[in-house]
């Protein structure tokens, strides 16, 4: 279900990775990684995310709205994304106006679940404070998706940025950010149980 980079980043930071896949003979072959074969539209697809912790979706937009078997069990949405231009990368948009729009359409299959954004910028913090060079906050850049929770009934959760994320830059602030993105995806899967 999920590309390979993605695949390959979560086994190499050690963790268990259950790939699904169409054609699991085509997953990264390493011993943190159970390649499966399903399909999300399969009628038993939500039997095969049990006893996962997180589901890292990627999923292609297009004419897919079975929003009722995706979000089946999920406790939240988080989206993932660089910040391009104070807001997110095109496909992004897309998916929300494809795919979360059937998700929240008229059965509504996202009401009162969490929606949380995690981004990185490559400007510091400190540009992104009134006053600063870029002159608002990022809870105030991402207020469109809190309106989008808000509009969809979901929950709206403090959004997390991880800023100075340019090309050999921002160590710190990425092993920061990478410990808070834990405790915070840790804190979703726990508010479920
Ligand atoms: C097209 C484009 C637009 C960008 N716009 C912004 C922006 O508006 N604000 C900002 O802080 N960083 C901006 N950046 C920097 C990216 O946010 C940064 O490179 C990215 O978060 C790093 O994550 P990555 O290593 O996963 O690409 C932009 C980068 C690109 C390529």
């Amino acid at each position: 279900m999920v590309g390979s980079t993605v695949v390959k980043e979560l086994a190499n930071r050690g963790h268990e990775v259950k790939a699904i896949a169409h054609k699991p003979e085509k997953v990264w072959k390493h011993e943190k990684v159970e390649a499966v074969k399903a399909d999300v539209l399969d009628a038993d697809f939500s039997t095969k995310l049990e006893g996962v912790d997180a589901v890292v979706s990627a999923f292609s937009t297009g004419n897919w709205t079975d929003g009722d078997r995706f979000t089946q069990g999920a406790n939240a949405i988080v989206y993932q994304f660089p910040f391009y231009w104070m807001s997110a990368p095109h496909l992004m948009k897309q998916w929300t106006d494809e795919v979360f729009m059937a998700f929240a359409g008229d059965e509504n299959h996202v009401k009162g679940k969490h929606f949380m954004v995690c981004c990185t910028t490559g400007s510091p913090e400190e540009a992104y404070q009134h006053g600063g060079r870029n002159k608002y906050t990022i809870e105030e850049y991402l207020r469109p998706y809190e309106g989008q929770a808000n509009h969809a009934e979901m929950i709206w959760v403090k959004p997390l940025a991880v800023h100075s994320q340019f090309p050999n830059g921002g160590k710190d602030e990425l092993e920061k950010g990478c410990k808070e993105y834990q405790d915070r995806l840790k804190a979703l899967v726990a508010s479920s149980k």
